[in-house]
Protein backbone atom coordinates (compact mmCIF):
# COMPACT_ATOMS: atom_id res chain seq x y z
CA UNK A 1 0.00 0.00 0.00
CA UNK A 2 1.21 3.49 -0.86
CA UNK A 3 0.70 6.37 1.52
CA UNK A 4 -0.45 9.59 -0.01
CA UNK A 5 -1.22 13.16 0.96
CA UNK A 6 -3.80 14.91 -1.16
CA UNK A 7 -5.27 18.37 -0.89
CA UNK A 8 -7.38 20.30 -3.31
CA UNK A 9 -5.69 23.59 -4.28
CA UNK A 10 -8.20 26.13 -5.50
CA UNK A 11 -7.06 29.36 -7.06
CA UNK A 12 -9.51 31.70 -8.66
CA UNK A 13 -8.65 34.44 -11.10
CA UNK A 14 -10.52 37.55 -12.09
CA UNK A 15 -9.95 38.03 -15.78
CA UNK A 16 -10.66 41.63 -16.75
CA UNK A 17 -10.72 43.24 -20.17
CA UNK A 18 -11.32 46.99 -20.30
CA UNK A 19 -12.28 48.92 -23.42
CA UNK A 20 -11.25 52.54 -23.72
CA UNK A 21 -9.62 55.23 -25.85
CA UNK A 22 -6.81 57.64 -25.05
CA UNK A 23 -5.34 55.47 -22.29
CA UNK A 24 -2.46 57.83 -21.62
CA UNK A 25 -4.45 61.07 -21.60
CA UNK A 26 -4.35 62.53 -18.11
CA UNK A 27 -8.12 62.49 -17.83
CA UNK A 28 -8.21 58.73 -18.42
CA UNK A 29 -7.86 57.24 -14.94
CA UNK A 30 -8.22 53.59 -15.89
CA UNK A 31 -4.57 52.58 -15.60
CA UNK A 32 -4.00 54.70 -12.51
CA UNK A 33 -7.02 53.22 -10.77
CA UNK A 34 -5.96 49.67 -11.60
CA UNK A 35 -2.57 50.30 -10.11
CA UNK A 36 -4.04 51.86 -6.98
CA UNK A 37 -6.31 48.86 -6.63
CA UNK A 38 -3.30 46.57 -6.69
CA UNK A 39 -1.50 48.67 -4.08
CA UNK A 40 -2.94 46.67 -1.16
CA UNK A 41 -2.79 49.63 1.25
CA UNK A 42 0.84 50.39 0.53
CA UNK A 43 1.38 54.17 0.37
CA UNK A 44 4.33 53.78 -1.99
CA UNK A 45 3.93 54.25 -5.74
CA UNK A 46 3.88 51.04 -7.74
CA UNK A 47 6.76 50.39 -10.10
CA UNK A 48 5.94 50.09 -13.78
CA UNK A 49 8.17 48.91 -16.60
CA UNK A 50 6.71 49.60 -20.06
CA UNK A 51 7.72 47.51 -23.08
CA UNK A 52 6.49 48.96 -26.37
CA UNK A 53 6.28 47.41 -29.83
CA UNK A 54 8.81 49.29 -31.98
CA UNK A 55 6.54 49.33 -35.05
CA UNK A 56 3.76 50.84 -32.97
CA UNK A 57 6.17 53.47 -31.65
CA UNK A 58 7.20 54.33 -35.24
CA UNK A 59 3.54 54.82 -36.12
CA UNK A 60 2.89 56.72 -32.86
CA UNK A 61 6.11 58.61 -32.08
CA UNK A 62 4.25 60.53 -29.37
CA UNK A 63 3.53 57.35 -27.38
CA UNK A 64 6.65 56.99 -25.18
CA UNK A 65 6.47 60.63 -24.07
CA UNK A 66 2.69 60.37 -23.46
CA UNK A 67 3.36 57.42 -21.16
CA UNK A 68 6.09 59.35 -19.35
CA UNK A 69 3.81 62.36 -18.90
CA UNK A 70 0.97 60.15 -17.66
CA UNK A 71 3.17 58.50 -15.06
CA UNK A 72 4.58 61.89 -14.06
CA UNK A 73 1.06 63.25 -13.57
CA UNK A 74 0.29 60.33 -11.25
CA UNK A 75 3.73 59.99 -9.68
CA UNK A 76 2.22 59.36 -6.28
CA UNK A 77 0.68 56.17 -7.57
CA UNK A 78 2.97 55.12 -10.42
CA UNK A 79 6.75 55.01 -10.47
CA UNK A 80 8.06 54.71 -13.99
CA UNK A 81 11.31 52.82 -13.43
CA UNK A 82 12.85 53.75 -16.78
CA UNK A 83 11.82 55.30 -20.07
CA UNK A 84 9.52 52.96 -21.98
CA UNK A 85 11.63 50.29 -23.64
CA UNK A 86 11.15 49.82 -27.39
CA UNK A 87 11.32 46.20 -28.56
CA UNK A 88 10.91 44.80 -32.08
CA UNK A 89 7.38 43.54 -32.71
CA UNK A 90 6.04 40.95 -35.13
CA UNK A 91 6.64 37.21 -35.23
CA UNK A 92 10.42 37.65 -35.35
CA UNK A 93 10.39 38.56 -31.66
CA UNK A 94 8.84 35.18 -30.85
CA UNK A 95 11.57 33.39 -32.77
CA UNK A 96 14.33 34.60 -30.54
CA UNK A 97 14.97 33.49 -26.98
CA UNK A 98 17.33 36.42 -26.24
CA UNK A 99 14.30 38.75 -26.34
CA UNK A 100 12.99 37.00 -23.20
CA UNK A 101 16.33 37.23 -21.45
CA UNK A 102 16.49 40.93 -22.22
CA UNK A 103 13.08 41.60 -20.61
CA UNK A 104 14.02 39.48 -17.59
CA UNK A 105 17.24 41.47 -17.32
CA UNK A 106 15.23 44.70 -17.37
CA UNK A 107 12.91 43.32 -14.68
CA UNK A 108 15.93 42.58 -12.53
CA UNK A 109 17.69 45.92 -13.21
CA UNK A 110 14.51 47.94 -12.58
CA UNK A 111 13.85 46.04 -9.35
CA UNK A 112 10.41 44.96 -10.51
CA UNK A 113 8.96 42.78 -7.75
CA UNK A 114 5.87 40.59 -7.62
CA UNK A 115 3.82 43.66 -6.67
CA UNK A 116 5.17 45.79 -9.52
CA UNK A 117 3.94 45.81 -13.10
CA UNK A 118 5.37 44.86 -16.45
CA UNK A 119 3.20 46.60 -19.02
CA UNK A 120 3.34 45.38 -22.62
CA UNK A 121 1.98 47.61 -25.37
CA UNK A 122 1.93 46.03 -28.80
CA UNK A 123 0.79 43.29 -31.15
CA UNK A 124 0.05 39.70 -30.16
CA UNK A 125 3.59 38.55 -30.86
CA UNK A 126 5.21 41.11 -28.58
CA UNK A 127 2.60 40.50 -25.87
CA UNK A 128 3.19 36.73 -26.02
CA UNK A 129 6.90 37.31 -25.50
CA UNK A 130 6.57 39.94 -22.76
CA UNK A 131 3.92 37.83 -21.01
CA UNK A 132 6.30 34.88 -20.85
CA UNK A 133 9.13 37.02 -19.46
CA UNK A 134 6.74 38.47 -16.84
CA UNK A 135 5.38 35.04 -15.94
CA UNK A 136 8.82 33.59 -15.33
CA UNK A 137 10.72 36.42 -13.60
CA UNK A 138 10.34 35.96 -9.82
CA UNK A 139 7.96 33.10 -10.81
CA UNK A 140 5.54 35.71 -12.06
CA UNK A 141 5.24 39.47 -11.74
CA UNK A 142 2.05 41.41 -12.44
CA UNK A 143 1.45 41.91 -16.10
CA UNK A 144 -0.84 44.42 -17.81
CA UNK A 145 -1.43 44.10 -21.53
CA UNK A 146 -2.32 46.79 -24.02
CA UNK A 147 -3.03 44.85 -27.23
CA UNK A 148 -2.66 47.11 -30.27
CA UNK A 149 -3.76 45.00 -33.25
CA UNK A 150 -7.23 43.79 -34.18
CA UNK A 151 -6.15 40.20 -33.58
CA UNK A 152 -4.60 40.84 -30.21
CA UNK A 153 -7.61 42.89 -29.06
CA UNK A 154 -10.16 40.30 -30.13
CA UNK A 155 -8.23 37.11 -29.37
CA UNK A 156 -4.60 36.64 -28.40
CA UNK A 157 -4.23 39.57 -26.00
CA UNK A 158 -7.42 38.79 -24.07
CA UNK A 159 -6.44 35.20 -23.33
CA UNK A 160 -4.37 33.67 -20.54
CA UNK A 161 -1.50 32.23 -22.57
CA UNK A 162 1.91 33.47 -23.56
CA UNK A 163 4.80 31.90 -25.41
CA UNK A 164 7.52 31.95 -28.00
CA UNK A 165 8.42 29.62 -30.86
CA UNK A 166 11.30 27.17 -30.54
CA UNK A 167 12.70 24.12 -32.32
CA UNK A 168 10.72 25.15 -35.37
CA UNK A 169 7.43 24.81 -33.44
CA UNK A 170 4.91 27.57 -32.73
CA UNK A 171 4.47 28.50 -29.06
CA UNK A 172 6.71 25.64 -27.90
CA UNK A 173 7.93 27.53 -24.82
CA UNK A 174 5.18 29.27 -22.89
CA UNK A 175 2.86 29.25 -19.93
CA UNK A 176 -0.68 29.89 -18.80
CA UNK A 177 -0.61 33.08 -16.75
CA UNK A 178 -3.71 35.29 -16.58
CA UNK A 179 -2.66 38.95 -16.84
CA UNK A 180 -3.49 41.40 -14.06
CA UNK A 181 -5.66 43.25 -16.59
CA UNK A 182 -6.03 43.81 -20.31
CA UNK A 183 -6.75 47.26 -21.70
CA UNK A 184 -8.12 47.36 -25.25
CA UNK A 185 -7.62 50.93 -26.45
CA UNK A 186 -9.31 51.32 -29.84
CA UNK A 187 -7.16 54.32 -30.74
CA UNK A 188 -4.24 51.98 -31.36
CA UNK A 189 -6.04 50.27 -34.22
CA UNK A 190 -5.88 53.45 -36.34
CA UNK A 191 -2.19 53.22 -37.19
CA UNK A 192 -2.25 49.55 -38.19
CA UNK A 193 -1.33 48.54 -41.72
CA UNK A 194 -4.36 47.27 -43.65
CA UNK A 195 -3.24 43.64 -43.42
CA UNK A 196 -3.14 43.80 -39.63
CA UNK A 197 -6.45 45.61 -39.41
CA UNK A 198 -8.01 42.74 -41.34
CA UNK A 199 -6.07 39.78 -39.92
CA UNK A 200 -8.01 39.73 -36.63
CA UNK A 201 -11.34 39.33 -38.44
CA UNK A 202 -10.67 35.64 -39.04
CA UNK A 203 -10.64 34.92 -35.29
CA UNK A 204 -14.10 36.52 -35.06
CA UNK A 205 -15.39 34.35 -37.92
CA UNK A 206 -13.84 31.35 -36.16
CA UNK A 207 -15.49 31.90 -32.80
CA UNK A 208 -18.84 32.76 -34.46
CA UNK A 209 -18.70 29.52 -36.42
CA UNK A 210 -18.11 27.29 -33.42
CA UNK A 211 -20.18 29.17 -30.84
CA UNK A 212 -22.54 31.90 -31.97
CA UNK A 213 -24.64 31.90 -35.13
CA UNK A 214 -26.10 35.34 -34.28
CA UNK A 215 -22.60 36.79 -34.31
CA UNK A 216 -22.03 35.20 -37.71
CA UNK A 217 -25.17 36.94 -39.02
CA UNK A 218 -23.92 40.19 -37.53
CA UNK A 219 -20.57 39.74 -39.29
CA UNK A 220 -22.36 39.14 -42.58
CA UNK A 221 -24.34 42.34 -42.07
CA UNK A 222 -21.24 44.35 -41.20
CA UNK A 223 -19.00 42.77 -43.86
CA UNK A 224 -19.05 45.78 -46.22
CA UNK A 225 -18.22 48.13 -43.36
CA UNK A 226 -15.53 45.83 -42.04
CA UNK A 227 -13.99 45.52 -45.51
CA UNK A 228 -13.37 49.28 -45.50
CA UNK A 229 -12.31 49.26 -41.83
CA UNK A 230 -15.19 51.32 -40.49
CA UNK A 231 -14.25 51.99 -36.86
CA UNK A 232 -17.67 51.39 -35.39
CA UNK A 233 -17.95 48.01 -37.12
CA UNK A 234 -14.42 47.07 -36.02
CA UNK A 235 -15.13 48.03 -32.41
CA UNK A 236 -18.27 45.97 -32.42
CA UNK A 237 -16.41 42.93 -33.86
CA UNK A 238 -13.56 43.28 -31.36
CA UNK A 239 -15.85 43.63 -28.35
CA UNK A 240 -18.05 40.64 -29.18
CA UNK A 241 -15.18 38.42 -30.26
CA UNK A 242 -13.20 39.23 -27.09
CA UNK A 243 -16.30 38.54 -24.98
CA UNK A 244 -16.78 35.11 -26.59
CA UNK A 245 -13.14 34.21 -26.03
CA UNK A 246 -13.18 35.31 -22.41
CA UNK A 247 -16.49 33.53 -21.80
CA UNK A 248 -14.98 30.34 -23.19
CA UNK A 249 -11.90 30.64 -20.99
CA UNK A 250 -14.01 31.31 -17.89
CA UNK A 251 -16.76 28.75 -18.42
CA UNK A 252 -15.40 25.89 -20.51
CA UNK A 253 -14.06 24.18 -17.41
CA UNK A 254 -10.58 23.95 -18.87
CA UNK A 255 -8.99 27.41 -18.87
CA UNK A 256 -5.47 26.01 -18.82
CA UNK A 257 -6.15 23.42 -21.50
CA UNK A 258 -5.36 20.25 -19.60
CA UNK A 259 -7.67 18.24 -21.86
CA UNK A 260 -7.06 17.36 -25.49
CA UNK A 261 -9.79 19.52 -26.97
CA UNK A 262 -9.21 23.10 -27.92
CA UNK A 263 -12.29 24.39 -29.71
CA UNK A 264 -10.89 27.89 -30.09
CA UNK A 265 -8.23 26.40 -32.31
CA UNK A 266 -10.80 25.71 -35.05
CA UNK A 267 -9.02 26.26 -38.38
CA UNK A 268 -5.65 26.42 -36.63
CA UNK A 269 -4.05 23.03 -37.30
CA UNK A 270 -3.32 23.96 -40.91
CA UNK A 271 -2.83 27.64 -40.11
CA UNK A 272 0.09 27.12 -37.75
CA UNK A 273 1.83 24.99 -40.34
CA UNK A 274 1.19 27.48 -43.13
CA UNK A 275 2.70 30.26 -41.03
CA UNK A 276 5.85 28.18 -40.61
CA UNK A 277 6.03 27.08 -44.25
CA UNK A 278 5.87 30.69 -45.38
CA UNK A 279 8.32 31.75 -42.67
CA UNK A 280 5.61 33.98 -41.22
CA UNK A 281 5.15 35.93 -44.46
CA UNK A 282 1.50 34.91 -44.04
CA UNK A 283 0.18 36.55 -40.88
CA UNK A 284 -1.46 34.41 -38.18
CA UNK A 285 -4.92 35.81 -38.91
CA UNK A 286 -4.48 35.39 -42.68
CA UNK A 287 -3.39 31.78 -42.16
CA UNK A 288 -6.40 31.20 -39.89
CA UNK A 289 -8.73 32.44 -42.66
CA UNK A 290 -7.23 29.83 -45.01
CA UNK A 291 -7.34 27.20 -42.24
CA UNK A 292 -11.03 27.91 -41.63
CA UNK A 293 -11.77 27.69 -45.38
CA UNK A 294 -9.99 24.33 -45.47
CA UNK A 295 -11.85 22.91 -42.44
CA UNK A 296 -15.16 24.18 -43.72
CA UNK A 297 -14.66 22.47 -47.10
CA UNK A 298 -13.46 19.36 -45.27
CA UNK A 299 -16.60 19.45 -43.07
CA UNK A 300 -18.74 19.66 -46.22
CA UNK A 301 -16.86 16.85 -48.00
CA UNK A 302 -17.27 14.63 -44.93
CA UNK A 303 -21.02 15.23 -45.04
CA UNK A 304 -21.19 17.23 -41.80
CA UNK A 305 -21.92 20.64 -43.32
CA UNK A 306 -24.41 21.68 -45.98
CA UNK A 307 -23.03 23.10 -49.20
CA UNK A 308 -25.05 26.33 -48.79
CA UNK A 309 -23.53 26.98 -45.33
CA UNK A 310 -20.06 26.17 -46.64
CA UNK A 311 -20.48 28.72 -49.44
CA UNK A 312 -21.85 31.35 -47.07
CA UNK A 313 -18.77 31.04 -44.89
CA UNK A 314 -16.36 31.18 -47.81
CA UNK A 315 -18.23 34.22 -49.18
CA UNK A 316 -17.99 36.02 -45.85
CA UNK A 317 -14.24 35.39 -45.60
CA UNK A 318 -13.77 36.62 -49.17
CA UNK A 319 -15.90 39.71 -48.68
CA UNK A 320 -13.81 40.60 -45.63
CA UNK A 321 -10.87 40.67 -48.05
CA UNK A 322 -9.08 37.41 -47.21
CA UNK A 323 -7.18 35.36 -49.78
CA UNK A 324 -8.28 31.77 -49.31
CA UNK A 325 -5.41 30.00 -51.03
CA UNK A 326 -1.67 30.17 -50.66
CA UNK A 327 0.65 27.76 -52.51
CA UNK A 328 2.34 26.96 -49.18
CA UNK A 329 -0.69 24.87 -48.32
CA UNK A 330 0.48 22.32 -50.93
CA UNK A 331 4.13 22.42 -49.87
CA UNK A 332 5.91 19.05 -49.62
CA UNK A 333 8.60 18.17 -47.09
CA UNK A 334 11.86 16.25 -47.62
CA UNK A 335 9.93 12.95 -47.41
CA UNK A 336 7.64 14.22 -50.20
CA UNK A 337 4.70 14.33 -47.78
CA UNK A 338 2.33 17.31 -47.77
CA UNK A 339 3.82 19.43 -45.01
CA UNK A 340 0.44 20.64 -43.77
CA UNK A 341 -0.89 17.09 -43.44
CA UNK A 342 2.29 15.92 -41.74
CA UNK A 343 1.71 18.80 -39.28
CA UNK A 344 -1.38 17.09 -37.86
CA UNK A 345 0.81 14.97 -35.61
CA UNK A 346 2.66 18.07 -34.45
CA UNK A 347 -0.68 19.67 -33.62
CA UNK A 348 -1.68 16.63 -31.58
CA UNK A 349 1.64 16.72 -29.75
CA UNK A 350 1.20 20.41 -28.93
CA UNK A 351 -2.28 19.86 -27.47
CA UNK A 352 -1.34 16.57 -25.83
CA UNK A 353 -3.43 13.41 -25.65
CA UNK A 354 -5.38 12.13 -28.61
CA UNK A 355 -5.78 14.12 -31.80
CA UNK A 356 -8.78 16.42 -31.36
CA UNK A 357 -9.85 18.64 -34.21
CA UNK A 358 -12.86 20.94 -34.12
CA UNK A 359 -15.11 20.89 -37.19
CA UNK A 360 -18.57 22.35 -37.73
CA UNK A 361 -21.98 20.81 -38.40
CA UNK A 362 -23.59 24.13 -39.09
CA UNK A 363 -22.97 27.82 -38.45
CA UNK A 364 -22.44 28.22 -34.69
CA UNK A 365 -22.24 24.47 -34.15
CA UNK A 366 -18.72 23.18 -33.53
CA UNK A 367 -17.96 19.58 -32.64
CA UNK A 368 -14.89 17.44 -32.25
CA UNK A 369 -13.37 14.57 -34.21
CA UNK A 370 -10.38 12.42 -33.33
CA UNK A 371 -9.26 11.44 -36.81
CA UNK A 372 -8.84 13.30 -40.05
CA UNK A 373 -9.22 11.52 -43.36
CA UNK A 374 -5.99 12.52 -45.08
CA UNK A 375 -7.34 11.89 -48.57
CA UNK A 376 -10.38 14.11 -47.94
CA UNK A 377 -8.13 16.74 -46.39
CA UNK A 378 -5.94 16.67 -49.50
CA UNK A 379 -8.97 16.95 -51.78
CA UNK A 380 -10.07 19.94 -49.68
CA UNK A 381 -6.66 21.56 -50.12
CA UNK A 382 -6.87 21.00 -53.88
CA UNK A 383 -10.37 22.47 -53.92
CA UNK A 384 -9.02 25.62 -52.25
CA UNK A 385 -6.48 25.89 -55.06
CA UNK A 386 -9.07 25.30 -57.73
CA UNK A 387 -11.57 27.81 -56.33
CA UNK A 388 -9.29 30.51 -55.03
CA UNK A 389 -5.87 29.78 -56.54
CA UNK A 390 -5.82 32.01 -59.60
CA UNK A 391 -7.18 35.05 -57.74
CA UNK A 392 -4.49 34.82 -55.12
CA UNK A 393 -1.72 34.44 -57.72
CA UNK A 394 -2.62 37.92 -58.92
CA UNK A 395 -3.23 39.26 -55.42
CA UNK A 396 0.19 38.10 -54.31
CA UNK A 397 1.77 40.57 -56.69
CA UNK A 398 -0.26 43.16 -54.76
CA UNK A 399 -0.30 43.82 -51.06
CA UNK A 400 -2.38 41.07 -49.57
CA UNK A 401 -0.15 38.09 -48.98
CA UNK A 402 3.04 39.77 -49.97
CA UNK A 403 5.90 38.26 -47.98
CA UNK A 404 7.19 40.65 -45.38
CA UNK A 405 10.88 40.75 -46.22
CA UNK A 406 11.86 41.67 -42.70
CA UNK A 407 9.73 38.98 -41.11
CA UNK A 408 11.10 36.27 -43.43
CA UNK A 409 14.63 37.41 -42.91
CA UNK A 410 14.29 37.45 -39.16
CA UNK A 411 12.56 34.09 -39.16
CA UNK A 412 15.43 32.61 -41.22
CA UNK A 413 17.96 34.09 -38.86
CA UNK A 414 16.07 32.68 -35.92
CA UNK A 415 16.07 29.22 -37.49
CA UNK A 416 19.80 29.39 -37.97
CA UNK A 417 20.26 30.60 -34.38
CA UNK A 418 18.28 27.66 -33.13
CA UNK A 419 20.25 25.26 -35.29
CA UNK A 420 23.59 26.57 -34.22
N1 LIG B 1 -1.43 33.83 -26.64
C1 LIG B 1 -2.45 33.40 -27.36
O1 LIG B 1 -3.43 32.86 -26.83
C2 LIG B 1 -2.48 33.63 -28.83
C3 LIG B 1 -3.66 33.39 -29.55
C4 LIG B 1 -3.69 33.69 -30.92
C5 LIG B 1 -2.55 34.21 -31.53
N2 LIG B 1 -1.42 34.41 -30.81
C6 LIG B 1 -0.21 34.95 -31.42
O2 LIG B 1 -0.38 36.31 -31.74
C7 LIG B 1 0.58 36.63 -32.76
C8 LIG B 1 -0.05 37.47 -33.83
O3 LIG B 1 -0.42 38.69 -33.28
P1 LIG B 1 -0.84 39.93 -34.19
O4 LIG B 1 -1.77 39.50 -35.23
O5 LIG B 1 -1.22 40.99 -33.24
O6 LIG B 1 0.48 40.28 -35.00
P2 LIG B 1 1.86 40.95 -34.60
O7 LIG B 1 2.08 41.03 -33.15
O8 LIG B 1 2.87 40.23 -35.43
O9 LIG B 1 1.67 42.44 -35.15
C9 LIG B 1 1.58 42.70 -36.53
C10 LIG B 1 2.46 43.86 -36.92
O10 LIG B 1 1.89 45.11 -36.50
C11 LIG B 1 2.83 45.87 -35.73
N3 LIG B 1 2.00 46.68 -34.86
C12 LIG B 1 1.39 46.29 -33.71
N4 LIG B 1 0.53 47.25 -33.31
C13 LIG B 1 0.62 48.27 -34.19
C14 LIG B 1 -0.07 49.51 -34.34
N5 LIG B 1 -1.05 49.85 -33.50
N6 LIG B 1 0.26 50.32 -35.37
C15 LIG B 1 1.20 49.92 -36.27
N7 LIG B 1 1.84 48.74 -36.23
C16 LIG B 1 1.56 47.92 -35.19
C17 LIG B 1 3.71 44.82 -35.12
O11 LIG B 1 4.97 45.31 -34.76
C18 LIG B 1 3.83 43.80 -36.26
O12 LIG B 1 4.79 44.24 -37.20
C19 LIG B 1 1.09 35.31 -33.30
O13 LIG B 1 2.38 35.09 -32.81
C20 LIG B 1 0.13 34.29 -32.72
O14 LIG B 1 0.72 33.03 -32.53
C21 LIG B 1 -1.37 34.14 -29.48
ZN1 LIG C 1 -5.44 32.23 -33.54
Amino acid sequence: MHKSIQEEIKVSYRHRIFFTRGSFMKDNLLLRDLMIEGAQNSPLPKKALFIIDENLASARPDLPSSIEQYCQAFHQEIELTSSPVLTPGGEAVKNSYPAITRIQELIEQNKICRHSYVIGVGGGALLDMVGLAAATAHRGVRHIRFPTTTLSQDDSGVGVKNGINAFGKKNFIGSFAPPFAVINDFDFIRTLPVRDKRAGYSEAVKVALIRDSDFFLELEKMADQLAVFNEEAMESLIHRCAALHVRHIATSGDPFEFGSARPLDFGHWAAHKLEQITQYAVRHGEAVAIGIALDVIYSRRMGYLQESDCNRILNLLESLGFELFHPGILDRNHNDEYTVLAGLEEFREHLGGILTITLIRGIGDGFEVNTMDQEVALQSMLELKERFGSESESARSGQNIEPSAQNSLNAKNAVSTLNS
